[in-house]
């Protein structure tokens, strides 16, 4: 995964571009890069390693070019393989996976072109280059129209100084806009100290962009206008805040976040719920519903099948994206499939969502990133607006995904009478203590990571949950291992009984998590017997139980709630913080975890 950023205008382009790679260092930090034209011709410097050391190779040098390309890269150990690369006059950074690059790359070997790198980005740009007829942005449509796979690219040209050519097919790229240039990158985050005002590309589009200009063209190669969009999000939001990492600014994020999410969304006391970006949806006549999501948005779904199930009674059945594309359906319009992904760009979840369109279903995307593919091709969209998660670990887009979600299943059932406006207006009472309640957690933070201390050290673990804590425990489970490495399962708290139990001792310690819902006591019988076999355990209990709980080896609390879905946000905060001190404590590189990315493209 990479991030790119492209900057023309009356700005110091280094400067520019640099501060922009800063901000995407999430997606990649094993090479970064960075060209401007200089004269009649342009300037590459790169390196390996993270992106001081990039900042390290220009010091010193005083380059005052107001335009130039940047890139950021995981994956890349050499210099060769870094970008951005070369072919006479073409330069390039590319993001993306060129799918027929042997193919490509045979035929330009037979015309002569010399390869430098192994990377398949150098087959764009040579491709461009033996396409130019002195056009540029000619050059790169027609070079992209042979590239099977995903590709967000930026070219610059010597011959055509001022001219910076964007284009995208299943990559992300937007264009930030600002009244003297342009400044186009992968994510949102590395523009936000120039604009808030934001160009989103659609898949196949290319934009020629000028100090004073931007024209684009769509995959027919038809000049088209694409909307501006304002962000709201402010250049603190993309920062860390004086947290240590993005991953606990994240999670204290929360109390806000899920506030952002109901905005503009709720009356409350009326127990109404607007959801316009639904209006068309033929909620009388659905069938099914199907979620298709990857991680913690998985995670998320399965909460979702229980809000839907309870509130709406939709059938409601949850596949693993990479999966659903091998499944043997029958699927028509009243078939509802949601997908969900914080990013928007999850190939998985986009080929997921192309196949249920192609099988006759509609589809409803759920993300945060604006403006993000997957929103943009589906039948129906809803943001979530957690604003930007930079943290490879998903935090508060969980908790913002599982919101949206309820108020989806309570819309729903409303609209099919099955609940009532009085019923989700005490829901909505619960709700809006939610912030508070989880400011309440996190003022007690010191007590999860006095217990994570405790369990640092541990190899394995397993996280146990039941009905609305089941979807937790695998949450948790997931936040532990990619955070800290040490192995964790999460499992429906009944199966432990079936297999797993074989394996607790007091080195391979069990979470269960026991807040006040309804099934508590049938988890509390089985937290009972892991303990009698000899386990290690720990819990998350209720603030109501805290002098009458089943005996565990370290307890945590959560306030009480009167609706039980509640303690969904809650418990989530808790195995959050809990997987964070566990990294914290280990001396892991939590924001940028080994071996992942933000997101999987
Ligand atoms: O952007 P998405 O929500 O589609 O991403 C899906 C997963 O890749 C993501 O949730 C991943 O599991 C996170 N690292 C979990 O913290």
């Amino acid at each position: 995964m990479c991030g790119i950023v492209g900057y023309i205008g009356e700005r110091n382009a280094v400067d520019t571009i640099i501060n922009g790679l800063s901000h995407l260092e999430y997606k990649g930090y094993d090479s970064a890069g960075i060209a401007v034209p200089q004269g009649a011709g342009v300037t590459i410097i790169r390196a390996v390693g993270k992106l001081d050391n990039l900042k390290e190779a220009l010091s010193g040098k005083e380059i005052a070019a107001t335009m130039g390309i940047g890139h950021i890269r995981w994956q890349a150990h050499t210099e060769v393989n870094a970008h951005p690369n070369r072919s006479d006059h073409i330069v390039l950074v590319h993001d993306g996976i060129v799918e027929n690059y042997k193919e490509l790359k045979d035929k330009l070997l037979n015309a002569g072109y010399q390869f430098q790198s192994d990377t398949d980005t150098e087959v764009i740009t040579h491709l461009i280059h033996s396409m130019y007829k002195g056009d540029l942005s000619k050059a790169v449509y027609d070079a992209v129209a042979k590239v099977k796979g995903a590709y967000a690219v930026l070219a610059i040209s010597t011959k055509e100084p001022e001219k910076l050519v964007a284009a995208r097919r299943s990559s992300p790229l937007i264009i930030g806009v600002e009244e003297g240039g342009y400044i186009a990158t992968s994510d949102i985050p590395a523009a936000l100290e120039i604009t808030r005002d934001f160009i989103s590309l659609d898949d196949g589009d290319l934009a020629l962009i000028t100090p004073k200009n931007i024209t684009i063209y769509d995959n027919t190669g038809k000049s088209i206008q694409r909307s501006t969009i304002h962000i709201d999000w402010d250049e603190e939001m993309a920062e860390r805040d004086g947290f240590d990492d993005f991953m606990i600014k994240e999670i204290h994020e929360q109390p806000r976040t899920i506030m952002d999410t109901l905005r503009g969304k709720i009356i409350p006391d009326e127990g109404r719920i607007f959801l316009g970006e639904l209006q068309e949806l033929d909620v009388a006549n659905l069938e099914r519903i199907i979620f298709l999501a990857c991680g913690t948005s998985w995670h998320a779904s399965l909460l979702g099948k229980q809000f839907i199930e309870r509130y709406a009674h939709i059938p409601v059945e949850v596949d693993i994206a990479s999966e659903f594309p091998y499944r043997d359906l029958q699927l028509n319009k009243n078939t509802l499939c949601i997908c969900i992904s914080q990013s928007g760009e999850t190939t998985d979840t986009k080929v997921a969502m192309r196949s249920a369109l192609d099988k006759g279903a509609q589809v409803l995307a759920i993300c945060n990133v604006v403006g993000a593919s997957l929103a943009k091709e589906s039948t129906y969209a809803i943001y979530t607006h957690a604003g930007p998660e930079i943290s490879i670990a998903s935090t508060k887009a969980f908790t913002s995904q599982a919101l949206t979600i309820l108020l989806i299943a309570l819309w729903l059932g409303e609209r099919r009478k099955v609940t009532d406006n009085k019923q989700i207006a005490e829901i909505f009472k619960d709700l809006m203590i939610v912030p508070e309640r989880i400011n309440a957690i996190l003022e007690q933070k010191e007590a999860v990571k006095a217990v994570a201390d405790q369990y640092k050290d541990s190899k394995n673990f397993v996280y146990l949950g039941r009905n609305l804590t089941a979807p937790i425990a695998l949450e948790g489970a997931l936040k532990l291992k990619e955070t800290s490495y040490i192995h964790a399962e999460g499992y429906p708290a009944g199966e432990l009984r079936h297999g797993p139990i074989a394996l607790l001792d007091k080195t391979f310690p069990a979470m269960f998590l026991a807040p006040g819902i309804k099934v508590q006591e049938s988890i509390f019988s089985i937290l009972q017997e892991a303990k009698a076999k000899g386990g290690r355990v720990v819990a998350v209990f209720s603030e109501k139980d805290r002098d009458n709980h089943p005996e565990c080896d370290h307890a945590l609390f959560v306030p009480d709630c009167e609706v039980e879905e509640m303690a969904v946000f809650l418990t989530v905060v808790v195995a959050q913080l809990f997987a964070y001190y566990c990294a914290k404590g280990l001396g892991r590189d939590i924001d940028k975890p080994r071996n992942l990315s933000k997101a999987v493209i």
